[in-house]
């Protein structure tokens, strides 16, 4: 477990207060959604999945948005409904937020995260382990179709997934030991 601390300027959410903001981070296959909501459950906090709210909000799917509008426009939207989500449905409670993989990438995105003074914590894994399962999962990611470009976009997006506050690596690890992981390094933190 790595600690990085290079957004850690905007003041810290209280782990015992009501607005204690973990956003999972992470390339396709990390496990944001399905860490996030065991995660979310242990902590007794609410779960948001950025690309859900995407979907809902569109009434159509991910892979619908790629192939209809493009991913300019995916992109355009995924910004859009990240803040709506920090202005309007995050003001109250605690949460966790599972971000789509390219949501942190973009600098704006980034921004945003840091001035609302959340947490980020990076769920990681080998780019063979990451291909595995999203081979393996019913997910149509429209990114992941070609296994030259993933490792390439894996690659390009290190830097920037660099900039989480914590990492945390999920290679062989069951979800529930990775959600426990990140309730300590949350409690340690504090
Ligand atoms: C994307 C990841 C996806 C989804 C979209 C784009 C990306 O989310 O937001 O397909 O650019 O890495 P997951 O990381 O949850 O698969």
């Amino acid at each position: 477990m790595t600690r990085h601390l290079q957004m850690r300027s905007a003041p810290q959410r209280k782990i015992s207060g009501r607005e204690w903001l973990v956003f999972l981070i992470g390339f396709m296959g990390a496990g944001k959604t399905t860490v996030g909501k065991v995660l979310a459950k242990r902590l007794g906090w609410k779960f948001y999945d950025l690309d859900q709210l995407i979907e809902t909000r569109e009434q159509r799917s991910i892979a619908s948005i790629f192939a209809e509008s493009g991913e300019n426009t995916f992109r355009t939207i995924e910004s859009a409904v990240l803040n709506e989500l920090l202005e309007q449905q995050l003001k109250e409670d605690s949460a966790i937020v599972a971000l789509g993989g390219g949501a942190f990438v973009h600098p704006h995105n980034r921004d945003v995260l840091q001035r609302a003074g959340v947490v980020t914590v990076l769920l990681s894994a080998p780019v063979e382990e990451l291909a595995r399962r999203c081979q393996s999962s019913g997910n149509m990611r429209p990114l992941a179709g070609d296994q030259r470009k993933f490792e390439q976009l894996f690659e390009s997006r290190q830097e920037a997934y660099s900039l989480a506050q914590f990492r945390v690596e999920t290679q062989g690890k069951p979800v529930q030991q990775v959600a426990k992981e990140i309730e300590r390094l949350l409690k340690t933190s504090n």
